[in-house]
């Protein structure tokens, strides 16, 4: 919620001489938001949930290509607390990047202002609490970003743009599950899903005739999700800010951390019709349902609730490679100038990464290339900014899998400033996973069942492959994606499965370069909360 301009104007005072450095002529948008505790009843039993503003899931950011997005988030949590941004790329800027290898947490009754902007951006996102398991409490909203005016978009301004929050939820609340987790124990199913908060009835009104879009995003903890809707038809125009060929599914596959919109046309005799979310790849189902509600109305919802795919991971593989660029759509790219086309550069370098499970001192961790994460004392970037040594290593992740049994460390792998790299992720469990990448958008090339190997990039898309924040990864199969790295900075690389990403299967990107220009990355900011061994330094020079 934009404040008013007095209190804009008083942070401005503040802010404004950063801005003057940063992007003096985009417009900016201001936010304040108080993070509370409050109860929320979403399966019908009360839980304390965490809000923004009084509101769960919290309240949407909207904003247009290039805005400044000015957040200030106060804590009135009694724990740490950050706010990190699904699929915002913060352009040479991870300081803002709100995780805790990026940002320190904001102390309970404390305050931090994020400086965002959307640089060369659109589409669909969301904003999440990236520490201490606060996400399976809530403190989640969507992100939208829509083309600039005189920017082109494929498709007809919808009547309406709904935001669609999608995950599982459990009825035990963030401590008791992160308690378990501190234990070394797995969590157990989860008890149910939500939309948009509610474990049943989030109604979505229509008018006959018209064509809606909804941005469908997967908040939840773990289980990959299929989105459905009686008797009617979605046509995928977007994913995770690339314009798509647009598509028709009856059910739409939404892995856990992934953004899809879709236009939805209310093209049916008017009545009430299901919409259904269920789990996927579990043996028991779990499913939920909301309403689109036609306003002239005949009558409630009746019928069977339709079913979807369940356990098929072949019906999700192909749906994954139907999704591709509308490459004759306008809109930002990850090459804003489209100077290039991906698929006809050489990559510079293969990282393969491989996840695994296992215990270490007896407790459960999860790894990647043999390394479980577990973070240092210090946020990576103001380690690394300050020059204070001790608190990482650059190599203390292989990029190829080493084969060899789990072990802590405060992982990080370096890489080259404007390489153009291939990443690999074989899973060899048999489970479905899906990765993060803070700070970029990246090309998914391709997908397959089994073990990835030199041959496999035969079947690459080269052509219009989609570009996007976050990629599934089936059961005993692998994916592969290309990245053009030109965003200097400390980016986390995660599981979205959010027990295994507090578990350790995660690392941190370092994007490096000698250079100190400001078109190369930007300095601390002026507020940066500082920490750990950090606490006590100058945000600039005295
Ligand atoms: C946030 O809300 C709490 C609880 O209502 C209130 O005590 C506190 O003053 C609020 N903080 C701000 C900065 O508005
Ligand atoms: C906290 O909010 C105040 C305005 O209420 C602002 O002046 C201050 O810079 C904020 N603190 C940080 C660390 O961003
Ligand atoms: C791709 O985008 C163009 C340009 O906006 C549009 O006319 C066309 O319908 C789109 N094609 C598909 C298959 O989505
Ligand atoms: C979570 O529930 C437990 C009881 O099961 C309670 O002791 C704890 O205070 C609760 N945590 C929060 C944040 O409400
Ligand atoms: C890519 O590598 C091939 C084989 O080494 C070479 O012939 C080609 O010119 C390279 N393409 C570019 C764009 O550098």
């Amino acid at each position: 919620m934009p404040l008013n301009l007095a209190v804009a104007a008083s942070i401005c005072s503040l802010f404004c001489s950063l801005f003057a450095i940063v992007s003096a002529e985009d417009p900016y948008r201001f936010f304040n938001w108080n993070v509370t505790y409050g109860d929320i009843y979403p399966l019908g039993v009360r839980q304390r949930g965490i809000l923004i503003n009084w509101q769960f899931p919290g309240p949407d950011i909207h904003s247009v290509t290039n805005d400044n997005l000015i957040i200030n988030v106060f804590n009135s949590l009694d724990e740490p607390f950050l706010l990190s941004w699904n699929g915002i790329q913060n352009r040479r800027n991870s300081f803002e990047d709100g995780v805790y290898g990026t940002t320190c947490p904001i102390p309970p009754g404390k305050n931090f202002t994020y400086i965002l902007q959307v640089k060369d951006q659109i589409g669909s996102f969301y904003y999440f609490p990236s520490l201490a398991f606060h996400k399976a409490a809530g403190g989640f909203g969507g992100i939208r970003i829509l083309s600039r005016p005189r920017i082109p978009v494929p498709f007809p301004d919808p009547a309406g743009d709904y935001t669609v929050l999608i995950g599982d939820w459990y009825k035990s609340n963030h401590t008791d599950l992160r308690a378990h987790l501190d234990k070394g124990k797995k969590l157990p199913l989860p008890d149910g899903i939500l939309i948009n908060g509610r474990g049943s009835g989030a109604a979505f009104n229509v008018e006959q005739g018209k064509t809606y879009r909804l941005r469908i995003s997967n908040v939840g903890l773990q289980n990959s999700l299929n989105f459905r809707i009686q008797n009617h038809k979605m046509k995928l125009v977007e994913v995770e800010g690339t314009h798509t060929l647009q598509t028709t599914y009856s059910s739409l596959d939404v892995h856990v951390g992934q953004s899809y919109s879709v236009l939805v046309t209310a093209d049916q005799p008017a009545r009430d019709y299901y919409i259904v979310v269920s789990s996927r790849f579990t043996s028991t189902v779990l499913t939920t349902t909301g309403i689109l509600h036609y306003s002239n109305s005949a009558g409630p919802v009746s019928g069977p609730i339709p079913g979807g795919p369940t356990v098929q991971i072949d019906w999700s593989l192909n749906q994954a490679r139907s999704i591709r660029s509308n490459l004759t759509a306008s809109g930002p790219r990850p090459n804003p100038q489209g100077s290039y086309h991906y698929g006809l550069i050489n990559t510079t370098k293969t990282i393969r990464l491989s996840s695994s499970a296992g215990q270490v001192n007896g407790k459960q961790r999860y790894a990647i290339n043999s390394v479980s994460f577990i973070p240092a004392d210090t946020p990576l970037k103001l380690a690394d900014y300050f020059k204070i040594g001790g608190v990482f290593r650059i190599g203390s992740i292989s990029d190829n899998p080493t084969g060899g049994g789990i072990y802590q460390d405060t992982a990080v792998m370096g890489a080259d400033y404007r390489a153009f790299i291939e990443i690999v992720f074989q899973n060899d469990e048999d489970i479905i996973q899906s990765y993060h990448l803070n700070g970029y958008q990246f090309w998914v090339v391709g997908m397959d069942g089994g073990q990835w190997t030199s041959a496999s990039r035969n079947q690459y898309n080269l052509r219009d492959a989609v570009a996007r924040v976050t990629v599934q990864v089936y059961p005993k199969s692998w994916s592969a994606i290309y990245i053009a790295l030109d965003n200097v900075g400390m980016w986390n690389l995660r599981s979205e499965s959010w027990a295994r990403q507090y578990l350790g299967q995660q690392f941190y990107l370092r994007v490096y370069t000698a250079s100190t220009s400001l078109r190369d990355e930007y300095p601390i900011p002026k507020n940066a909360r500082l920490c750990g061994k950090a606490a006590g330094r100058h945000t600039r020079p005295l």
